[in-house]
Order: C-alpha cells, then sequence, then structure tokens
C-alpha cells in the first residue's frame, strides 16, 4: 500500500472537485440572487436550486477532503515564508467554507422547524430541530 506523496501536479480527482465545487458554490451564489419576490414560482424553483447545488457541494466535499489527504498536491513554492503562510491559511479557510457553509444553511432551515427538502426526488432530512432563538433570519 503506497503512502500519501505530494505530486507534481494536482490529479484528475482533484481538478474534477476544485471545479465541481467552484460551479456548484457559484450556483449557490446566482440562485439566491435571481430568486424573486416571496411566494413566486420563480423564489420557490431557485430555492430548490440553492439547497441543491449547496448541498452537492457538501456531498463533494467529503470525498475532495479524504482525496486531499490520501493523494496529496503538488510542492508547495518555497523562498517566502509569509506567502506559504498565506497560502495555507487560504487554503484551509476555503476548506471550512465549503463544509460550513452547507451545514450552516441546513441548520437555518431546520432551525425555522423545517426539514431540509430536496426538490424534484422528494429528498427531505433534518439534523436538528426547531430553534426558535436561532431562525430569525429565516426565509
Ligand atoms: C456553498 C453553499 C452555500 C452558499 C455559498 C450559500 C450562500 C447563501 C447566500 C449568499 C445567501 C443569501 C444571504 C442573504 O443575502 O441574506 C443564502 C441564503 C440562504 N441559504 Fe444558502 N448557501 C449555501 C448552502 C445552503 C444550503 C445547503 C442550504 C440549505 C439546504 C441553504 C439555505 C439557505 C437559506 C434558507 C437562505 C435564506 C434564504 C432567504 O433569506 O430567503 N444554503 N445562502
Amino acid at each position: 500500500m503506497s503512502s500519501p506523496r505530494p505530486t507534481d501536479r494536482y490529479t484528475s480527482p482533484a481538478i474534477f472537485f476544485h471545479w465541481a465545487i467552484f460551479l456548484l458554490v457559484a450556483l449557490a451564489y446566482l440562485a439566491i440572487e435571481i430568486r424573486g419576490p416571496r411566494g413566486s414560482d420563480s423564489r420557490a424553483f431557485w430555492t430548490s436550486v440553492h439547497f441543491w447545488a449547496g448541498t452537492l457541494v457538501l456531498v463533494l466535499a467529503v470525498p475532495r477532503l479524504l482525496w486531499r489527504l490520501w493523494a496529496g498536491a503538488p510542492p508547495e513554492i518555497t523562498g517566502n515564508r509569509l506567502l506559504t503562510f498565506v497560502s495555507r491559511a487560504a487554503h484551509l479557510a476555503l476548506y471550512v467554507f465549503i463544509f460550513a457553509q452547507p451545514l450552516l444553511g441546513m441548520l437555518m432551515v431546520n432551525a425555522g422547524g423545517r426539514p431540509v427538502n430536496l426538490a424534484w426526488v422528494n429528498l427531505s432530512f433534518t439534523l436538528i430541530g426547531a430553534r426558535a432563538a436561532l431562525a430569525q433570519g429565516r426565509p
């Protein structure tokens, strides 16, 4: 069994995870921006797209992190300690983001007393029970 090793280039799965998650995050932002007025069909549709995109970000974040730990990444460009530190911190922050942001969205929905409903496949799930105090910013 081979141990994790740095490669010269990012591997194909790493490149796939990168672009898939980038596009899904962009779609989540787009959907929430263009969703339209409360009660409209447009809002229901784009909110569903938002939930789907965000949930898929979380679903892909798990294998992405595992793959990163397993396959490693190209070696850092050494020479400037400050840049190395900033790049490590930025990567770490992005990993935290792709887990925390979808989870916070799900918790917000649940705190408002509703399950997360993934439209078109009728899949619903609940992570926590209703919490009135947390749900002030609900839709
Ligand atoms: C990477 C994933 C996600 C990103 C980048 C994201 C981003 C955002 C943004 C920018 C807003 C608008 C906030 C505002 O202007 O007040 C928002 C609102 C919201 N998001 Fe997400 N979100 C993500 C995932 C999720 C997930 C997975 C869910 C639940 C399944 C979710 C549920 C919500 C809800 C309920 C709102 C409030 C909508 C409203 O105010 O009507 N989000 N999200």
